[in-house]
């Protein structure tokens, strides 16, 4: 990320994604679909055009359909983390963007709502991201591959006020292993390229 931009907050820049052009696919929509995308969630009566369960494999999607998803506050909710990313890379074009928010461990948040079966921290689709050392070490979790574009771990309020985002965004690991407890996370958003063989 350049020095100075802002922190991205994908939710107020979706508008920017024009749906009716772009397929674009909102993974748990709920209300909160961005406009003219295909919505799949669980809750019918919701915004979805789509209800599925989506811990039931495969998704009633297409191979290759999609040239954006996103999956806003869904992916800490779904049984399985690996499978359901490697269902949202069959349904992406090659070279797709990929927009993922969930909260970071050290969030309260995080362990509040009671529906929520998994905890992140920000590295941790490293493992499908060629050149990390994640995936270097542990690449045999599965064959989906990303690029990552862009990582925040965004900052509660408190910290978030005294600019410490995007400094602590540097030295990731140093931060999750020694500060986050103090220093609290409030989400982890990524943005990701799907890289398709071939
Ligand atoms: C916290 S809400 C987020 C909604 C929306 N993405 C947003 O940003 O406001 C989580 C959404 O995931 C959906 N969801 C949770 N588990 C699901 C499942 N197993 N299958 C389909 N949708 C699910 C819920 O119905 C809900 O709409």
């Amino acid at each position: 990320m350049a020095g100075s931009a802002p922190v991205p907050v994908y939710r107020e820049v979706v508008h920017e994604i024009d749906a009716s052009v772009t397929p674009t696919l909102d993974v748990g929509c709920g209300n909160m679909k961005i406009p003219g995308a295909v919505g799949i969630d669980l809750v019918a009566g919701t915004q979805a055009d789509i209800v599925h369960d989506l811990n039931r494999l495969p998704w009633p999607v297409a191979d290759d359909a999609f040239e954006v998803i996103r999956l806003w506050s869904v992916l800490e909710h779904l049984d399985d983390t690996l499978g359901v990313l490697a269902e949202v890379h069959r349904v992406a074009r090659p070279d797709a963007t990929v927009i993922i928010g969930v909260p970071h461990f050290s969030s309260a948040n995080a362990f509040t709502d009671p529906t929520h079966r998994h905890h992140f921290s920000g590295r941790f689709l490293d493992y499908l991201v060629p050149g990390t050392e994640l995936s270097d070490r542990f690449g045999f979790y599965g064959t989906t591959r990303f690029e990552l574009l862009e990582r925040r771990v965004t900052l509660s309020p408190f910290w978030a006020r005294l600019k410490l985002t995007r400094f602590l965004n540097r030295h990731l690991e140093l931060y999750e292993t020694y500060l986050c407890y103090l220093v609290r996370g409030a989400d982890i958003q990524l943005k990701l390229r799907v890289v398709k063989a071939g």
